[in-house]
């Protein structure tokens, strides 16, 4: 398999599942932007590590050397995330893949949520991959090329998770999204799927990573018995952004050790 010649934007990528997204694609020879919001040591980090991977860059008429580049952006700003499209254009030319990486969870009993949190979530989640994606798409449009689009929701796009109704409410968003824009860019050949990671060693779980009791009762929901490590969820982006899965569009492939589909009686 290989990306070499494509350029990917992957969100969110200064640490965790975005950061492994961005390294495993580059192995695979894409350039890549990568992006953060306020972790600028991370996305150096994630650059260096491209940069490791070492290589020229597989893009003929592309000046650029090393193949990665950062880009500043809060996925939560609509205009914010119109210029990272357009400046992860302009650096390399064109963009091939998007993979909606960027995501947050705000914990809190339902009747507790505020406004705040609830905009957080949302507008992060869901308004930001609504808009990141329609900026890469009329971008193929205007260059007339095809394209792909992975989206990293999570089982919670069906799975329930009391505490956390937002972000629920965001990934089953994002699973409609994907389900519709199938149908819609069809034509176009730009095809749209959900990666949706169960239980991931990341950042986002750092307090439960760090709280024994609740760590060990995840387990025991976890048929094959540990935490998804990033690279896990890596491997299957860089295979749906690849033309080896160019018949694949409006699927959510679930990596999560089991847990969806786990019930048990003693
Ligand atoms: C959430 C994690 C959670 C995992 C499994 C993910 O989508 O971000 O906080 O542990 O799902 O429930």
């Amino acid at each position: 398999m290989t990306l070499a010649g494509k350029v990917a934007l992957v969100t969110g990528s200064s640490q965790g599942i975005g950061q492994a997204i961005v390294l495993r694609l580059a192995q695979a020879g894409a350039n890549v932007v990568i992006n953060y919001r306020s972790h600028p040591e991370g996305a150096e980090e994630t650059l260096e590590k491209v940069n490791a991977i070492g290589g020229k860059c597989y893009l003929a008429e592309c000046p650029h050397s090393p193949r990665g580049h950062t880009v500043q952006a809060d996925l939560g700003s609509v205009n914010m995330v119109r210029e990272l499209m357009t400046e992860s254009i302009a650096h390399f030319g064109k963009l091939d893949i998007l993979v909606n990486n960027a995501g947050i969870e705000k914990h809190a009993p339902f009747w507790e949520v505020t406004e705040a949190d609830y905009d957080a979530v949302l507008d992060v989640n869901l308004k930001g991959v609504f808009f990141a994606t329609q900026a890469f798409v009329q971008h193929l449009i205007t260059t007339k090329r095809p394209g792909k689009i992975i989206n990293i929701s999570s089982v919670h796009e069906d799975l329930p998770f009391p505490n956390f109704t937002a972000y629920c409410v965001s990934k089953g968003g994002m699973k409609m999204l994907t389900r519709n824009l199938a149908v819609e860019l069809g034509s176009l050949g730009i095809t749209i799927n959900n990666v949706a990671p169960g239980a991931i060693a990341t950042p986002i779980n750092t307090k439960l990573l760090n709280d024994a009791e609740k760590l060990g009762a995840l387990l025991q929901n976890i048929p094959l018995g540990r935490l998804g490590q990033p690279q896990d969820v890596a491997s299957l982006v860089a295979f749906l952004a690849s033309s080896e899965a160019d018949y694949i569009t409006g699927s959510t492939f679930f990596v999560d050790g089991g847990l969806l589909w786990n019930y048990q009686e003693q």
